[in-house]
């Protein structure tokens, strides 16, 4: 199979390049893998996988012959006209996505007629446009240039690239675009061939609607809280209209990751500085600030003040599956409690090695009972699938309080509630009695 397969280039091997890398190898494809951290292409050399991300290791020993690592970008160069680029394009001070090494890429890029870049990373729409400029007033005017944003989704994205919902390939029309489009023929998902701008924004937009759905449901879980609804039973009753769909009406204490936050506020940005005023994203960042803050509130609701109260946060990742710390809330909550004066005990059952560079001054503990014992509170923050199989008696019996807050709505209250322990989700008021 792998001879009828171009040979293709990845630029950048963390999250998404890696996952790309090791899919295009499994449907056949010769990888060069390039990233400028010598480290991590050391480890990826000898067999370790610097990420986790279930599945992938496995994917990636099962090709590794077809995956080549390096430092030299002309390897890739050298064996590949197609240049997968999937650097991290973090946020600036002001909030627009920081470029800089998307552009050491397409600075390092040779003049050619027969390579292409082939954007995987997320950038603001109108960067394919300047950078084909930028080749153009270069001498580079031969380098193609394709939009292939990427939708795969942390802790799933083995899957999702194997399996995508769709395939958006934003192109002028040249070789280098149906190049892109035959690459991903045996995928067999939707394809969306577009110009390079509707592909930039298709997943800027995409992001900024699963934002703004999450934000909504947090907003309804607070009025929930408010007039004793139970957002769970609501969502589930607007989900079931198809127009609406159940998925991202999970209630909680908002939203994190490398992804939502940044393009959500690079969006933002983007059209404020074409002058557009996008009152909407301004609501869902601000409704997802406040929404981590709501944990804190609920604390001092039953604790009071917290100076020296003694709170377990179990989860520390931005959500399940992965060890991806990025704007995961767990940062904003332990440094809110920090400075509050409580005692902070943690347990996350992958994500420890990153968040020990991220969180200073918490105790980190093996496991989850260890994490509760001698706690005032316990804050579910990730929805770790060990958490829900809990054993809530010897929570109790580990635990010095009672209270236990359900950052994501995911624990059983009646069985929380069934070993004396006090439930508090998200929007979920505890039962009223019906007389
Ligand atoms: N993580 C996700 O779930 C996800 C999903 C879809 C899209 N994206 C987008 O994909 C892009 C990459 O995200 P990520 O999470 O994989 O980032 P990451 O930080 O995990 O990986 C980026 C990699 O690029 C390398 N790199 C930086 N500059 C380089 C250069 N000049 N040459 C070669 N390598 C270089 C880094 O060393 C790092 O290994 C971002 O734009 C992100 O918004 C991410």
């Amino acid at each position: 199979m792998s001879a009828e397969r171009e040979p293709i280039g990845v630029i950048g091997t963390g999250y998404v390049g890696l996952v790309t890398a090791a899919g295009f190898a499994e449907v056949g494809n010769d990888v060069w893998c390039i990233d400028i951290d010598a480290d991590k292409i050391g480890r990826l050399e000898a067999g370790e996988i610097p990420i986790w991300e279930p599945g992938l290791k496995e994917l990636v020993a099962a090709n590794r012959e077809r995956l080549h690592f390096s430092t030299d970008i002309g390897d890739a160069l050298a064996h590949a006209r197609l240049l997968f680029v999937a650097v991290g394009t973090p946020p600036t001070y002001s909030g627009d996505a920081d470029l800089s090494a998307v552009y050491s890429v397409v600075d390092a890029m040779p003049a050619s007629d027969d390579h292409a870049l082939v954007m995987k990373s997320t950038v603001p729409c109108g960067t394919g446009a300047h950078i084909q400029r930028r080749f153009a007033e270069t001498g580079k005017a031969g380098f193609c240039y394709v939009s292939c944003p990427e939708f795969l989704k942390e802790g799933s994205a083995v899957a999702d690239f194997l399996d995508p919902d769709r395939v958006v390939v934003g192109d002028d029309g040249d070789w280098a675009g149906q190049a892109v489009v035959d690459l991903y023929a045996p995928l067999d998902a939707p394809l969306v061939r577009t110009d390079i701008r509707s592909a930039e924004m298709t997943k800027l937009a995409s992001n900024a609607f699963l934002a703004t759905k999450i934000s909504f449901i947090n907003e309804i879980a607070n009025v929930c809280d408010e007039t004793g609804a139970d957002v769970v039973e609501v969502a589930r009753g607007m989900g079931l209209d198809p127009r609406i769909g159940p998925k991202f009406l999970q209630a909680g204490i908002g939203f994190g990751g490398s992804c939502f936050p940044k393009d959500v506020t690079a969006l933002k940005q983007m059209a404020g500085n074409t002058g557009y005023h996008f009152q909407l994203l301004n609501a869902v960042i601000e409704v997802n600030e406040l929404q981590k803050r709501r944990v804190v509130q609920k604390l001092q609701k039953h604790l009071g003040p917290l100076t020296q109260k003694k709170i377990a946060l179990l989860g520390l990742a931005f959500k399940p599956n992965t060890d991806d710390m990025r704007e995961a809330s767990s940062l904003v909550l332990s440094a809110r409690l920090l400075a509050d004066g409580a005692a902070i005990s943690v347990y996350d059952p992958v994500a420890e090695e990153e968040a020990r560079k991220l969180i200073p001054g918490v105790t980190f503990a093996e496991s989850a009972l260890a994490a509760v014992a001698g706690a005032d509170a316990v804050v579910l923050v990730t929805e770790w699938s060990e958490f829900g199989e809990l054993d809530f008696a010897a929570v109790a019996g580990a635990m010095d309080g009672r209270l236990v807050v359900d950052g994501r709505n995911f624990l059983d209250p009646v069985a929380v509630r069934g070993a004396g322990l006090l439930y508090e989700g998200i929007g979920r008021p505890s039962p009223r009695r019906v007389s």
